[in-house]
């Protein structure tokens, strides 16, 4: 099979690099991809995510049998219903499914309907009575911005006044735009946070291994909150009981509530949970894979990937099995100053990954330097270096043994991904 990908980061590297794994898929594009991705041998295009149009006519000239969306914009823009519109089987939800992750509001009420589990909250479109309701509740509190803001737009805060500053950000400044019209004002909830991702086909869903992001952007879960600075799969502190608790009360009645409201999901549903001490409940869905999530998700998968695609798009049986042994673990490397303002053009070295060890480096924001074509940062989150280990520690020796022997000028990484397994 022929397998179009569609993004540009490290998720879709590890989307790709997995599809190529398995037996039934001979080729695979990445639109428009990376250099890093094409430095690694995958076919990449200079199509944008958002070309519908452009991406409809290569996938049809080109025979690709079906396209994987990766990001989340597309899917808000209807990349999922256009390509269908064109007979392109495309992974991924269609626009009003997508909603999920677009509108907080949107998640917020199919939950309260479906009494799935997650944080009580208020929606408000004007500062003064959000204002109101933050001085009634007191902190810690947590400030979102309806709509997308890459991950930036919360704030949980420990004291009233980074409540209140988080909400003139929002309704004053409009910090976040359009995406801040709207807010979002949360119980704060206290526990472990672990990604529960599932493949999921109307009412049918396969769960993955679960995950641990680390959002913010320093050791010690100190500095602002990033896209994820790294992750590791699975996360042995959080119990199967939990695990199974968020299967039966959260992902099962909310793929079935969206089934049953007409609105049936086709893709990755992404839960991201919070293990309180009354169970786990959802701080967020996203209606796609997790960066930096898939990159350490998806290497533990020993199944055909691409077979399991196909046979889910055309409403078959998908066979997944995953590796039962060990840790994967990955760090992001990230730009000088990220996630504000950034240092890039940096030379990006040699990062000695051993494939045979089922090490990988997935590649997200570089570009080619114009005359030496060596890889250049461009953006905050860099690569990603992905290690196995026999536990969380020998996979942290493993990934800081390799960080630690090379030299990362204006860059940066943390230095604990996985530490909260040992403590
Ligand atoms: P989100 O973009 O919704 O994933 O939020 C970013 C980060 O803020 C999450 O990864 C959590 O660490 C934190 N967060 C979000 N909502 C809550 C909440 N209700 N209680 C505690 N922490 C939260
Ligand atoms: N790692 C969190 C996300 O992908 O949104």
């Amino acid at each position: 099979m022929k397998v179009l990908v569609v993004g540009s980061g490290a998720r879709e590297h590890a989307i790709a690099h997995a599809l190529l794994k398995g037996e039934s898929v001979e080729e695979v594009t990445v639109a428009p991809g990376n250099p890093g991705i094409a430095a690694d041998g995958i076919q990449t295009v200079n199509i944008s995510q958002s070309n519908h149009e452009a991406l409809i006519t290569f996938i049809k000239d080109n025979n690709y049998d079906f396209a994987f969306i990766g990001p989340e914009v597309p899917l808000m823009n209807g990349i999922v219903d256009d390509f269908e519109a064109h007979g392109i089987p495309a992974f991924g939800p269609n626009k009003h499914a997508a909603q999920i992750e677009g509108s907080k509001d949107f998640a917020k009420k199919l939950m309260a309907r479906h009494n799935v589990p997650t944080a009580a909250y208020q929606t408000f479109d004007a500062l003064e009575p959000a204002r109101t309701y933050v001085l009634e509740h007191g902190a810690p509190i947590v400030i979102k911005a309806d709509g997308l803001a890459a991950g930036k737009g919360v704030t949980v805060a420990m004291d009233e006044n980074t409540a209140l500053e988080a909400l003139e950000d929002i309704f004053v400044d409009h910090r976040f735009g359009a995406a801040g019209a709207k807010v979002v004002i949360e119980e704060f909830l206290q526990g472990q946070e672990f990604s529960l991702m599932s493949f999921v086909s109307g009412t049918d869903f396969w769960v993955m291994p679960i995950s641990q992001d680390h959002k913010r952007a320093y050791d010690g879960d100190r500095g602002p909150n990033t896209g994820g600075m790294g992750a590791y799969s699975p996360v042995p502190q959080i119990s199967d009981e939990t695990v199974q608790r968020a299967i039966d009360e959260i992902v099962r009645p909310t793929v079935e509530g969206l089934a049953q409201e007409g609105t049936p999901f086709t893709g990755v549903l992404y839960a991201g949970l919070i293990d309180t001490k009354d169970g786990p409940k959802v701080i967020e869905f996203n209606a796609r894979f997790g960066d930096p999530e898939t990159e350490v998700v998806l290497p533990r998968l020993t199944s055909d990937f691409g077979a399991a695609i196909w046979n889910i798009l055309h409403h078959k049986t998908p066979v997944f099995t995953w590796q039962k042994e060990g840790v994967t673990l990955g760090v992001i490397i990230a730009s000088e100053g990220y996630p504000g303002n950034l240092v890039t053009g940096t030379p990006l070295p040699h990062i000695p990954a051993d494939e045979t060890q089922g090490q990988h480096v997935y590649y997200a924001g570089v570009k080619s330097a114009e005359e030496t074509h060596n890889l250049i940062t461009s953006s905050g989150r860099v690569a990603l270096v992905q290690v196995h280990g026999k536990n969380v520690t020998d996979a942290q020796n493993t990934v800081y043994t390799i960080l630690d022997s090379i030299n990362l000028p204006h860059m940066f990484y943390r230095h604990d991904i996985a530490s909260k397994a040992l403590q």
